[in-house]
């Protein structure tokens, strides 16, 4: 039996119309990260971080799955032992394109925190500084995702996969963003195959085994037959 630990970042969504964040003219060329995407951003202006994701969230929802997001479904589907799925991504177009329990290490944004009181619910299209808690009442609401200085969530649960993972993919990721860019480490650590899937060798190319370049929903279906024949 082989598990399957598979980590995955804007690049997969970039050819269902979503911006990366690091590639030319991406959103951290457009938006300074201290401002939208640090809990001290959010302090200063909570009005313009808002808008951030409002945005994101608008373009979200519009957004299609593409071949590489249903072909992991797919994999999830016909493999004959686990493979979970790790998305640094704040879409749903995993979701959106068949996958079960996906693990969002850094949030959603169909989710809305309240930072007072640490609840959790559904967000609202638009978010607003004004918005009160769903459950204390407090205008302490934050969009439900993992900024800059903030623990991701799930890390116990995604190390205790890694641990027994056979093989370890990164898609579209630059593997520029810790934890998530050392989890190629632990995969190592734990005995397992690695595979890089991205448009370009990302900075930690080095560290895998297989490299498979190009567009990701060209490389993600083709990945996922091979491994389909030879299970
Ligand atoms: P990046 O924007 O850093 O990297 C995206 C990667 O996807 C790059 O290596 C591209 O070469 C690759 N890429 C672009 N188009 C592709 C395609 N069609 N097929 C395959 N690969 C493609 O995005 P992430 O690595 O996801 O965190 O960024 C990690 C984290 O940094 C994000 O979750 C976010 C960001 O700041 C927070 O906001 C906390």
């Amino acid at each position: 039996m082989e598990k399957i630990v598979i980590l995955t970042g804007a690049g997969i969504s970039a050819e269902s119309g979503l911006g990366t964040f690091r590639d030319e003219g991406g959103l951290w060329a457009q938006h300074r990260i201290e401002d939208v995407a640090t809990p001290e951003g959010f302090a200063r202006n909570p009005a313009l971080v808002h808008n951030f994701y409002n945005v994101r969230r608008v373009q979200a929802a519009k957004a299609q799955p593409n071949a590489a997001h249903q072909a992991l479904a797919r994999l999830q589907r016909d493999w004959p032992d686990e493979v979970i799925v790790v998305t640094q991504n704040v879409d749903g177009l995993h979701e959106a394109g068949g996958s079960q329990d996906v693990i969002h290490m850094h949030g959603t944004l169909a989710g809305a925190l309240c930072s007072s009181c640490s609840h959790r619910w559904k967000s609202a299209e638009q978010m607003t500084p004004a918005d009160p808690c769903s459950r204390c009442g407090r205008p302490t609401v934050r969009p439900d995702v993992v900024w800059f200085g903030e623990m991701p969530y799930f890390m116990d649960e995604i190390y205790d996969h890694l641990s027994g993972a056979r093989i370890f993919a990164a898609i579209g990721t630059s593997g520029q963003v810790y934890p998530a860019a050392a989890f190629v480490h632990e995969a190592i650590a734990a005995g397992a195959k690695t595979f890089e899937l991205n448009l370009e060798p990302s900075t930690g190319v080095l560290h895998f085994d297989n490299i498979l370049t190009g567009p990701a929903t060209q490389t993600v279906p083709k990945w996922v037959d091979d491994l389909l024949k030879r299970r």
